[in-house]
């Protein structure tokens, strides 16, 4: 679909890191299947080792500590410069553990993106695995959002879910949802880049409606059947 002509969207990619999410991103732009022009993956902790994939990717990475900072406002200033002379059209957060502020969220409203391991509005927040298992749910899964000043709290523009087994642990939870991570941030990234997702009211709407592609679970119910 994307094919040979289509323009490469700017985008800014924000980590803290292992940088698993980042990884398929780039795997999926090496594949031709995301049209992307990675400018900067910017990490908040220098010792973040998805820096060292986005090296090997060949891409510009760029460490803003945010120790060298007196406040969480002077933090955001400082990212918003880095990032700004890309024009991205989206800024991609990939395990970026920093809570952002109001005016930051507010600069890039509608560009601003993550993925939480989560199926939200269900546990919002840290430790979603843990607390995941501690309630007995019997899916979890992840949720790929807008971001907004609410914390995991903006509209949810794709879903996935996976089983929670017995004897998980949460390690074992994590992997599996982090599978699921890997696939639906990419996909969910080329629809906001091919210009096929709208916020109505609130709502996400992917090509003029809400679609069943925005939640995966009899994709991932199918192949795990085969
Ligand atoms: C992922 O589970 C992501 O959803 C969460 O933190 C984890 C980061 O993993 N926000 P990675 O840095 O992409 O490997």
């Amino acid at each position: 679909m994307s094919g040979q002509h289509t323009p490469l969207a700017s985008v800014v990619i924000l980590i803290s890191g292992r940088g698993a999410n980042l990884q398929a991103i780039i795997d999926q732009v090496g594949t031709g299947r995301l049209a992307l022009d990675i400018r900067s993956v910017i990490s908040n902790r220098p010792d973040a080792p998805g820096l060292q994939r986005a090296r090997d990717a060949g891409l510009a990475t760029l460490v803003i500590d945010q120790r060298a900072y007196a406040d969480r406002p002077q933090f955001d200033a400082a990212l918003m410069r880095a990032i700004d002379p890309h024009a991205p059209r989206l800024v991609i957060l990939a395990g970026f553990m920093r809570i952002l502020g109001d005016a930051f969220i507010r600069h890039y409203a509608g560009r601003l993106i993550n993925i939480h391991p989560s199926l939200l509005p269900a546990f919002k927040g840290l430790n979603t695995h843990a607390r995941a298992l501690e309630a007995g749910v019997k899916q979890h899964g992840a949720s790929v959002h807008f971001v907004t000043p609410e914390v995991d709290g903006g509209p949810v523009i794709a879903q996935a879910t996976v089983p929670v087994l017995a004897g998980d642990t949460p390690e074992t939870l994590a992997e599996r949802v982090l599978g699921v991570e890997q696939r639906i941030y990419p996909m969910a990234i080329q629809w906001l880049v091919a210009g096929r997702v709208v916020i109505d009211q609130g709502r996400v709407l992917l090509d003029g409606s809400q679609r069943p592609e925005q939640g995966l679970p009899l994709t991932i119910q199918r192949e795990s059947n085969a």
